[in-house]
């Protein structure tokens, strides 16, 4: 006897089936989609046993001719796709003609559809073989009912969990398509309760206050960007909530929910430094691109798909949910006017406020000048220069230029409210929203590391010539360290040459105010660079500014001039400040005008 021999088809369909149905949930999923595919506007999945005894899924779309019905039970009948070039950019969820023959070969299956309301058509199959095909009368639209999954397949139906986890999984496939498909009525029962009753939702953020609440959705900032030809949508929750609740995460690919682990981390990364380690934001994201951008067609249960150019798609996602998580920054916070990197700052008129802040001769070169000359300014309300980057570093002075140069842009101001310092720890002004409170160490911190990372990953860097070199005696892992890192320590400003052994003689360092202890900001930095183990230079980049800002920031207790106030203020308005730091904590807090009101009995 020959050894090989072609598989029967009812073979040949059930190890298809081991690919697309694997438990209730996939059959459900399936039918769903197909659901989605008939154009419906109302969709109806009731289960018994967590689907293991029926799933039945009740349609509105465009139900199919009699015809069709029986072909759809064919492998390969699909009505979706013609020809392999409309694999490209297929917009369907199916396109396989897989899933029905798969679902009728490992069940009982009853199919009820008519295309228009009136005339219909029931087959009755079991194991893939139809038994039964009558008329029957109903509404436009499809039913299907699959009983006893895996009735004929026992070594698969071993594999089946129990009835509530099962069930578990299928409240899961449909959570995914209600994310999916807002515009869709859906409901869901299990053993005849109604667990999920969804009305049709106009944005993701209604469905997700259907589904889960709408504390839920208050926790969540809206993600809404478009970079090129790529857009990227959705939900991103607010810093301040990550981990106080369970997780979720969503994603679509041209509106095909999927799985990608790769999105999700570089929509985590634009959380870095908002959020402590360990700590992972829920996500719900949708993600459109051009359709030959994408490949839909690598998973047999389309789950995952693949980018043309995967490192874009990464960026977008990253660059759409920072900007979404910038909504909370300082400028927003502050109704600040960005200052225009294109107008040279030294091309306007200086008004007198910023020759307060200007480096002093002494050795600083970060936010703050000496402090001392200029009490009296505290309530005044002053225009400052925001092109004139109090941080400094850009600012020169006018150099004689001939011939003039070219007629100059102007420069936005940016107005500086009256700022007072409570409890040397806050700095607090108004605006037009209300009263706002910074944590005043949270917020040089991150003017730091903002400031810190563009030295290293662009190269803006001065640091401030010391006077008298400082001399440093290293532990040996310090020494190592050093040695390891030179590079990016001169980066950020540590002038720094080996002295024999373990002796380092500093030249210049980062110096952003005047109570900056630079020793011992540079001996932490170090142990906290002989300890590190970041797996890319971006990562140890952050790594490194964040530590150092930490140690280089102001602290609370320490009091600010008006100037150092307002050198502050205008620095802010070009970070983006998150609502909490990496420890969770609250940086801002702002307290609007309503509320004051309100509690004042005023409204
Ligand atoms: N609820 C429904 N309403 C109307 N037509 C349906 C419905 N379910 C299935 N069909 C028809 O049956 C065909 C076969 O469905 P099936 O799910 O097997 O394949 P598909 O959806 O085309 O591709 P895939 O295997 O990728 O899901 C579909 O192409 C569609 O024409
Ligand atoms: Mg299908």
């Amino acid at each position: 006897m020959a050894r090989i021999a072609v598989l029967s088809p009812a073979v040949a369909d059930q190890i298809a089936a081991g690919e697309v149905v694997e438990r209730p949930a996939s059959a459900v999923k399936e039918l769903v989609e197909n659901a989605l595919d008939a154009g419906a506007t109302a969709i109806d999945v009731a289960v018994e046993e967590g689907g293991r005894l029926s799933i039945r899924v009740s349609d509105d779309g465009v139900g199919m001719e009699r015809d069709d019905a029986l072909l759809a039970l064919e492998r390969h009948a699909t009505s979706k796709i013609r020809t392999a070039a409309d694999l490209v950019g297929v917009a369907s969820f199916g396109f396989r003609g897989e899933a029905l023959p798969a679902i009728c070969s490992v069940c009982r299956l009853v199919i009820e559809t008519a295309p228009a309301d009136g005339a219909g058509t029931a087959i009755h199959a079991a194991g893939g073989v139809v038994s039964e095909v009558r008329d029957v009368a109903r509404r436009r639209g499809t039913t299907i009912v699959a009983s006893q999954l895996f009735y004929n397949a026992p070594a698969r139906q071993k594999f089946l969990r129990g009835a509530r986890s099962e069930w578990r999984g299928i409240v899961d496939a449909i959570t995914m398509v209600a994310l999916t498909r807002r515009d869709v009525r859906l409901t869901l029962a299990n053993d005849g309760r109604q667990a999920l009753a969804l009305p049709s939702a106009a944005t993701l953020r209604d469905r997700v206050a259907a589904l889960w609440g709408a504390s839920v959705a208050d926790r969540m900032v809206d993600v809404e960007d478009v970079r090129g030809a790529i857009q990227v949508s959705g939900l991103a929750e607010r810093p301040g909530d990550v981990g106080t609740a369970s997780r979720r995460t969503f994603l679509t690919v041209n509106g095909r929910p999927i799985r990608d682990a790769g999105l999700l981390r570089a929509a985590e990364a634009a959380y870095k430094s908002t959020l402590a380690p360990g700590l992972r934001p829920s996500l719900l994201l949708d993600v459109v691109l051009p359709a030959d951008a994408v490949d839909v067609n690598v998973h047999p249960a389309k789950a995952e798909v693949r980018f043309r150019d995967r490192w874009v798609v990464e960026r977008c996602v990253e660059d759409a949910v920072r900007r979404a998580l910038g909504t909370f920054d300082a400028s927003a916070a502050l109704g600040v006017r960005r200052w225009s990197p294109t107008a040279p700052a030294w091309t306007t008129a200086r008004p007198a406020d910023v020759e307060l802040l200007r480096p002093a001769p002494s050795p600083t070169n970060g936010l703050f000048e000496p402090r001392g000359d200029d009490a009296a300014l505290g309530g005044a309300e002053v225009e400052v220069d925001v092109g004139a980057s109090l941080s400094d570093e850009s600012w020169r002075p006018p150099e004689p230029v001939f011939p003039k140069p070219p007629a100059p842009e102007p420069v936005p101001t940016q107005h500086v409210p009256p700022l007072f310092q409570l409890r040397r720890t806050y700095l607090m002004f108004e605006h037009e929203d209300g009263v706002v409170l910074v944590d005043q160490h949270s917020a040089h911190e991150r003017v730091l590391y903002e400031r810190f990372m563009g030295m290293l990953e662009r190269g803006e860097a001065p640091s401030q010539r010391l006077l008298f070199p400082l001399t440093l005696h290293l532990a040996p892992a310090e020494g190592d360290a050093f040695e390891a890192n030179r590079d990016v320590l001169t980066r950020l400003g540590f002038e720094v040459e080996g002295f024999g052994g373990h002796t380092l003689l500093v030249s210049s360092v980062p110096m952003p105010h005047p109570r900056f202890d630079a020793e011992r900001c540079l001996r932490e930095t170090l142990a906290a660079l002989a300890g590190d183990r970041s797996p890319s230079a971006h990562a140890r980049h952050e790594r490194l500014a964040a530590t150092v800002a930490c140690k280089a920031a102001i602290k609370a207790g320490d009091e600010l001039s008006p100037a150092e106030m307002r050198a502050l203020f205008v620095a802010l308005g070009e970070t983006r400040l998150p609502a909490h730091d990496v420890h969770g904590r609250s940086t801002i807090v702002q307290l609007s005008w309503p509320e004051l009101e309100r509690r004042f009995g005023r409204q």
